[in-house]
Formats: C-alpha cells, sequence, structure tokens
C-alpha cells in the first residue's frame, strides 16, 4: 500500500500526472483518509521546489474539494466488483450503480464529483477533436458510451448531428437531462456489441472516450464486434477516435494491438497512443478508415 502510494505521489512530483488523477489514484491507492493526507503531506515536506509545487497544487484542490476521498472510493467500488463476469450487461449494472453516486465521477473519476472539473476535461478534448480536423457543420458523429452525455452536449454547437450510444440505462437517463433541447443530439440504448442504432457509412465520426477499455475488459470478440461496428458506420476516410484503449497499464501492448487489429480491420492508424493531454492522462488513438 506504502508503495502505491509512493509510485503516485512520484508521478505527480514529476508531472507526470494531472492533479486530479494524481488525487484521484492516491485516495484509490491510500488504505484510508488519513493515510492518504499524511503521505501527501509527508511528500510535501521532503520534496524539492518544482515538485513541491506540483504536490501543493494536489494539496489545495483536496482541500478545495473536501468530499473527494468519499465520492473517488465509492465510485470505484462500483466497477472494483465487477471481477468475474465482465460483460457490458456486467458493465451496465456497474455504471448505473456509479452514476447514482455521481455522475460526473462515473465518467471520469478524476473530477472527483465536481462539474467544474469535469467541463475544463471535456473542453480540452473538444480542442483536441477540433485540432484534428474532424468536427465541423458538415460533421455527424457517434460516441460511443457516451455516459452521461457531456461530450455530446459539448460537440452539439459544432457538428451537424451526434448519437450517443450507451448501455447503462442510468447514463443514458442523465444524458438526456443534459441534452435536453439539443436537436442535433439523439441517444440510444446499445446492446454494447454493435450499433445497430446506426445506418452504415453514414458518420464522419467515431469516438470512444475512456469507453473502450471496458470493451478490452470484455474480451477480445467484443473489441473486433466494435470495430467492425466502427468500419461500418463510417464513411470512407473518415475518422476513429480512442480515447484510452485499455486499463491494461501498458501503452505498447495497447499501441501493439491497435495496429493489429487497424491493418486486419480496415483502419490506417494515423496516431498510435499518444498522451497529450494535460488536464487528463488519456492515450489517444486516431484512426482512419481506408476505402
Ligand atoms: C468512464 S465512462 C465514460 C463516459 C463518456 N464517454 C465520457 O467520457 O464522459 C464509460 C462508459 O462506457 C459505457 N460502456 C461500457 N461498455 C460499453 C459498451 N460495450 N458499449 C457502449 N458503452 C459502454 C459505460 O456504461 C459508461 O457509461
Amino acid at each position: 500500500m506504502a508503495e502505491a502510494l509512493d509510485a503516485v505521489l512520484g508521478l505527480c512530483a514529476d508531472g507526470e500526472l494531472p492533479p486530479g488523477i494524481a488525487l484521484a489514484q492516491l485516495c484509490l491507492a491510500a488504505t484510508d483518509e488519513q493515510g492518504a493526507r499524511h503521505a501527501l503531506a509527508h511528500a510535501l515536506a521532503d520534496a524539492a521546489p518544482a515538485p513541491r509545487r506540483r504536490l501543493a497544487a494536489v494539496y489545495a484542490l483536496w482541500n478545495a474539494t473536501p468530499a473527494a476521498f468519499a465520492v473517488t472510493r465509492a465510485v470505484a467500488s462500483t466497477s472494483a466488483e465487477v471481477d468475474t463476469e465482465r460483460t457490458p450487461a456486467t458493465w451496465a449494472r456497474a455504471f448505473d450503480a456509479a452514476a447514482a453516486i455521481s455522475p460526473e465521477a462515473a465518467v471520469a473519476l478524476y473530477s472527483l464529483g465536481r462539474p467544474d472539473l469535469l467541463a475544463s476535461a471535456t473542453a480540452e478534448i473538444v480542442d483536441d477533436l477540433r485540432a484534428r480536423g474532424v468536427l465541423g457543420a458538415d460533421r455527424r458523429v457517434v460516441d460511443v458510451g457516451c455516459g452521461i452525455g457531456r461530450i455530446l452536449a459539448a460537440l452539439a454547437p459544432r457538428v451537424k448531428e451526434a448519437v450517443g450510444i450507451e448501455v447503462s440505462a442510468v447514463m443514458i437517463a442523465e444524458a438526456r437531462k443534459r441534452c435536453a433541447g439539443l436537436e442535433n443530439i439523439t441517444l440510444a440504448p446499445g446492446s454494447g456489441s454493435d450499433l445497430a442504432p446506426c445506418s452504415s457509412a453514414a458518420y464522419e465520426l467515431v469516438l470512444f472516450v475512456d469507453s473502450f477499455p471496458y470493451v478490452v475488459a470484455s474480451g477480445p470478440a467484443l473489441v473486433v464486434a466494435n470495430l467492425r461496428e466502427a468500419h461500418r458506420v463510417l464513411r470512407p476516410r473518415s475518422r476513429l477516435l480512442i480515447y484510452n484503449y485499455s486499463y491494461r497499464g501498458s501503452d505498447d501492448d495497447d499501441r501493439h494491438d491497435v495496429s493489429r487489429l487497424a491493418g486486419e480491420l480496415g483502419f490506417h492508424v494515423l496516431e498510435n497512443g499518444r498522451r497529450g493531454l494535460r488536464r487528463w492522462d488519456g492515450a489517444v488513438f486516431d484512426l482512419m478508415r481506408t476505402g
């Protein structure tokens, strides 16, 4: 446990973890809240000036978010229970429970349940999409595993239309609230293995934001099924963007699998797992449907 805490604090001190991610990981690695606070205070006292500034940002964030420990642990415990049968249905139940605790933390633990932190991370993802040239008034988007609809709501003024597909009923209900009144946004329950609500060759962008890890965790057949479906609904030379491929802990394994699957299923890899975001440590896989 102490090793896990030291590892998180070391990465944070080195500037490799944004404060929200560091705090969420610290809360998960500790036995109790007092132990986490003690470890952070200890690291701060020992740190050189630059690492100290980074650790102090985590300290300040925690002081501004007193419920961080309780929210992070409660939400994470809903997924921790899915350790035997990993299927879209069991993930749906876990995310139903997580969203009932905190919709914001359920889609992004590092938001610590705070709408303002989530909004700032969402804005960075939208900026990243804009920089990749995949948004525009003529673009139709599928957001797979759309959760509470935060990306859809942010994309609404920037695209022609967007469809959110989601396996969790509580998430879809939250998304309906957030996207109420946005006429170019539709929401559809999904099976987790297909994009049945979407027509073939009708979209310019398919997005998975932190949802693909649950596909990977459900097994290779589901991975192939989802990628085949993304290929089916995309127009030729259109894009598939996956923010985080898995939570297996090896970027190299993820890059290897993505390049192999892309070759087999008709995609060209434009970017293979780069971690360039500042408010979130997501790895970006940018693929183009060939032909
Ligand atoms: C961490 S949340 C991210 C939600 C959203 N993409 C966001 O970034 O705000 C992961 C979401 O993926 C959904 N999910 C998991 N497996 C899925 C699957 N096979 N198909 C569609 N959605 C899935 C979960 O229900 C959950 O809402």
